[in-house]
């Protein structure tokens, strides 16, 4: 066995990026996955449609190209579009050697649907609970290799950088604080001071949330995969896992952070007052489903040529103009014109989470609304998923590579997870081989004077704020004053939790409000900054596209 805090590569995040960047990095050297809940819960397990790959011979990655790039209203970068979505028929085959049995049609070809935005039925699925397949099948290779560690519970506070280390080091030895040290000296290396360079990642912090102790987690390359941040917002169709902890720990670290306006809302998610937010997948609509008004009117043919199936945006913005137009809970989407058979068991997931709550989907109306459910915008990363902070990788939802733009085509996001990860891999593996840079001392986490919170309420009710007011201001359609307004009351909040944040003992959930609202601040400039209206981001003060002055991603990164 190897030391359980040390390990060639640690990975943060245990969905198809994590776990797959494990398998292929446990091919070079030992590996720590850390996941912050059960292993068995990501964003990955929870994705229903399936991944998008060339497969058909009557396919073409040209189209593919096509569909992304206007999926993403042309602010995605067509040279990396097309490197990736090459690279999506080799990854599907390799999650099939990895065990993911995808549906095959009777005569033993694999079954492809078609979701929104899509030109050709282009999508591989198990079913309707592909994401689970997926993370089954890797979590049962990763638990198999005798190279990787899997650490459940296990919550990352806040990556070790050398600059960390260098502060730490000023003010405990030099007694100077630790930006006056960094403006003097640099950074501290192996040798004693350096000038600055870009920072380098070490390894992190992580809390142990079963015993609460926090250990340093060492390693010669980090990659990270934490997945989005859904649950920054009130309606979500993400698990509560998806607080943005990889976005907030990266911007803290210095990583830059790009296009964080984007934020997908699914157009149909569940509405009913008896249960929790529930994603209705878009490949109901790939089969044939409408949506309707109330008395049974359906709305998308005069707003899209291709009507329920139009992009993302645009179906999850009509959906919300309609709801305030007629003052609505919810529209429907109707598959009843289907063959019930087939809907029932093509989508048996749905159809048995639904069924309890007296719907059936193959007869009855689906109340729906939209819901956060995918972070387009994240940790920039270069097209081998290198961050700005050296020996720190990053792949799947938690990065902006380039691939969605303005708008992520549906599915295309388990199929960059997979590539990324299987290029950072490679990028890792080489930076671990190459950089033989020695390793300053790590110290030890110093819980200071934290005490238990007397009233962890402040904890849930702040969440919540956060959350309602995400909504409520910087949801599908946005105006400058209600983004100033989330702006302030963020802020607010914040200066709040780092008020508290240091004299609490770390939990679970004080980590993840201080990411919560790191991530909904960097929401919220990003979205004050962009000043048109592109994909996912419709502001009413600036509702033109503006090609001249906006055909780029917006930046985001902590001044030191
Ligand atoms: C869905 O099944 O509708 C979600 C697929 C995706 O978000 O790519």
């Amino acid at each position: 066995m190897f030391e359980p805090t040390s390990a060639d590569y640690l990975v943060l995040g245990a969905g198809i990026a994590g776990l797959s960047f494990a398998l292929d990095a446990a091919e070079r050297g030992t590996v720590t996955v850390l996941c912050k809940g059960d292993a068995g819960v990501s964003n990955t397990a929870w994705a229903q449609g399936g991944i998008a790959a060339v497969w058909d011979d009557e396919d073409t990655i040209a189209a593919h190209v096509t569909d992304t790039l206007v999926a993403g209203a042309h602010l995605a970068d067509e040279q990396l579009v097309r490197s990736i979505l090459r690279e999506g028929p080799p990854a599907v085959r390799e999650l099939i050697g990895r065990g993911v049995g995808f549906d095959r049609d009777d005569g033993g070809e694999h079954d492809l649907t078609r979701e929104g935005g899509h030109s050709a039925r282009r999508v591989l699925h198990a079913g309707d609970m592909t994401g689970a397949a997926i993370q089954r099948a890797l979590l049962d290779r990763v638990r198999e290799h005798d190279r990787i560690q899997l650490i459940e519970q296990a919550v990352a506070i806040d990556f070790i950088t050398e600059r960390k280390v260098a502060r730490h080091v000023a003010k405990r030895s030099l007694g100077i604080k630790g930006h006056e040290a960094m403006r003097r000296y640099g950074v501290a290396g192996p040798e004693g001071w350096m000038p600055h360079t870009p920072d380098r990642c070490l390894g992190a912090y992580v809390l142990d949330a079963t015993t609460g102790g926090v250990k340093a987690y060492q390693a010669g390359a980090t990659l990270l995969a934490t997945g989005g941040a859904g649950k920054v917002y009130l309606y979500t169709s993400n698990p509560d896992l998806a607080t943005g902890d990889g976005m907030a720990m990266a911007y803290r670290a210095g990583a830059v952070l790009a296009n964080m306006e984007f934020v997908q809302f699914h157009p149909t998610c569940l509405f009913h007052r008896g249960a929790k937010t529930f994603l209705v997948s878009e490949a109901l609509r790939g089969e044939g489903g409408i949506l309707r008004l109330p008395d049974g009117t359906p709305f998308m043919d005069t707003v899209h040529p291709m009507g329920s199936l139009a992009p993302r945006d645009i179906v999850a913005r009509e959906i919300d103009a309609q709801i305030k137009r007629h003052g609505l809970d919810c529209v429907f989407l109707d598959m009843s014109h289907l063959d019930a058979d087939f809907v029932r068991s093509r989508f048996a997931g749905i159809h048995a989470r639904l069924s309890p709550l007296g719907i059936d989907i193959a007869t009855d109306p689906i109340p729906v609304v939209p819901a956060a459910h995918y972070f387009c915008g994240g940790v920039q990363v270069a097209a081998d998923g290198a961050t700005a902070i050296r020996g720190l990788f990053a792949a799947g939802e938690v990065t902006c590579t380039g691939l969605h733009g303005a708008n992520r085509l549906a599915s295309n996001s388990l199929l960059e997870g997979a590539v990324f990860a299987r290029r950072a891999a490679i990028a890792a593996g080489q930076y671990v081989a190459t950089g033989g840079e020695a390793r300053p001392a790590v110290p030890d986490w110093d819980a200071g004077d934290a005490r238990d919170p007397d009233e962890l309420v402040v904890i849930a009710h702040t969440w919540d704020e956060i959350r309602r007011l995400m909504w409520n201001y910087v949801g599908i359609v946005r105006t400058d004053r209600r983004l100033q307004r989330a702006l302030d009351r963020v802020a607010l909040i914040r200066r709040e939790i780092s008020e508290f944040y240091w004299d609490f003992t770390l939990s679970r959930d004080l980590v993840e409000l201080r990411n919560v609202a790191m991530v909904a601040e960097l929401v919220i400039r990003a979205a004050l900054g962009r000043r048109e209206s592109r994909g996912l981001h419709y502001n009413l003060d600036c509702p033109e596209l503006d090609d001249e002055h906006w055909r780029h991603d917006t930046v985001l990164r902590r001044p030191w």
